[in-house]
């Protein structure tokens, strides 16, 4: 039996940092990830005037609120999609001037959908180079000049209620948001724990987010918490124990139940997983997660289940091409939009390590099977697909070089080395 703790949640990380830095007094922030997405959001938010001390080992002092000024250079998101579009929220909120830009990759993604709701409460956004993709440069305004929202997202994403609800509060505007899937729900929970009065309810056509400005007394509480391990950088380790027939203990881990999709998926197909509930940490359930290996069946994921394993998607299909069966994927679209076109990218390097995979305009449908497979893997720079792959190659029977091994640092640095512990059998990775 391994036991393992993964880095801290990335979503979570980004919202506590950002939050922490609209909040009143001292926040004590634990576990913070030493990934590079979360770098670049601390380093935004120290270019915009927030007085973020990083103590070390995950640590970080945030005195707030933040003195919101305007940076004197460009903010680099790097690869980070969630830095990009919460801070356009934030900024348009406070009516601070800047603008964003990424790495090649994120400069290829989709901002229109928070550009627009954005455009639509008030806000001056606009691209400077290309339509729908950054750079993107927010004007100031005096603030308080937003106007109220109703919105009924045309995705289904986190990032677009993290940065409507980021504008709502920094302006404090009404703000209604209809959504028909549920995403990871991070920032209401956390802002809920913060003394925010924000409305999660289902309706009939899915569920309503609703943050009343009159209802709320302006101030938020400072956050003292430890960030939640990652179930999406727990995932990879997960399935490497399964496909090495290895059992395996996660420590810690969020389990958050809208980021839960991929448990349901291992148990649907067979997997023996147990999640015992530890705590609260911001609002979010922390836990302890057990794998047993297991003899695993084909499995289907349709579009209600997507949001809440998005970013699992690469690895349950490289866990599918182990399975002896078809395994099917849809309305799994919005993957085209990460950080590559992830249901291309998958398709295209199982098919080169031989797995039979038919890729469909919103899924993939993959032959698995345990024949060996060989081959080196293109990840065009995407800590996913470098990930999942790895994992693939951890089990017995598969030959498999990624082409970028450092992209990982995005998310999980020293990804490699708890692979290399986990599959050679040591007590803890
Ligand atoms: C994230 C939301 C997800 C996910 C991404 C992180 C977040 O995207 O893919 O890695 O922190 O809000 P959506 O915007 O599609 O929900």
């Amino acid at each position: 039996m391994s036991d393992v703790r993964a880095p801290g949640d990335k979503s979570i990380a980004h919202r506590f940092l950002i939050l922490a830095a609209l909040a009143e007094g001292e926040s004590i922030l634990c576990g913070v990830p030493a990934a590079l997405d979360v770098d670049s959001t601390a380093s935004c938010l120290r270019a915009l005037g927030a007085n973020l001390e990083d103590q070390g080992d995950g640590l970080f002092r945030i005195q707030g609120p933040a003195d919101w000024r305007s940076p004197t250079a460009s903010l680099d998101c790097g690869n980070s999609g969630t830095t990009a579009r919460l801070l356009a929220g934030l900024l348009a909120g406070l009516g601070v001037e800047a603008e964003l830009r990424g790495d090649a990759s994120l400069s290829l993604r989709p901002m229109d959908r928070v550009v627009y709701p954005l455009q639509a409460m008030g806000a001056r956004i606009h691209y400077t180079d290309r339509p729908d993709s950054l750079p993107l440069r927010i004007e100031g305004r005096a603030s308080g000049e937003l106007r109220a929202l109703r919105y009924r997202p045309r995705v289904s994403s986190a990032q677009v209620r993290a940065a409507l609800l980021l504008a709502a509060l920094a302006s404090r505007t009404d703000l209604e948001i209809l959504d028909r899937l549920r995403p990871r729900d991070h920032t209401e929970r956390i802002l809920r724990s913060m003394g925010v009065p924000v409305v999660s309810e289902p309706v009939d056509d899915g569920e309503r987010i609703r943050f009343r400005a009159s209802r709320w007394n302006g101030g938020l509480r400072p956050l003292v918490a430890t960030v939640p391990g990652d179930l999406s950088s727990a995932a990879f380790l997960v399935v490497a124990a399964l496909l090495c027939s290895r059992n395996l203990t996660i420590r810690s881990v969020g389990l958050n139940p809208t980021r839960a999709g991929f448990l349901q998926v291992l148990s649907d197909c067979g997997a023996e997983v147990r999640a015992v509930e530890t705590g609260l940490q911001g609002g979010e359930s922390v836990g302890d997660l057990s794998v047993r290996a297991s003899t695993l069946d084909p499995f289907s994921v349709d579009e209600g289940l997507v949001p809440q394993l998005v970013d699992e998607v690469p690895v349950l299909a490289v866990l599918a091409s182990r399975i002896e069966g078809v395994s099917v994927f849809r309305g799994a679209g919005e993957l085209r939009a990460k950080e590559s076109d992830r249901l291309s990218l998958v398709a295209s390097n199982l098919k080169t390590l031989g797995v039979r995979c038919d890729e469909l305009p919103d899924g993939l449908r993959v032959h698995g099977s345990l024949a060996p497979v060989s081959g080196t893997v293109r990840t065009a720079g995407d800590h996913r697909i470098a990930m999942a792959f790895g994992a693939l190659g951890a089990a017995p029977g598969c030959e498999v070089t990624v082409d970028d091994r450092e992209c990982v640092n995005v998310s999980f640095p020293g990804y490699w080395e708890a692979l290399a512990r986990l599959t050679s059998g040591e007590g803890s990775v």
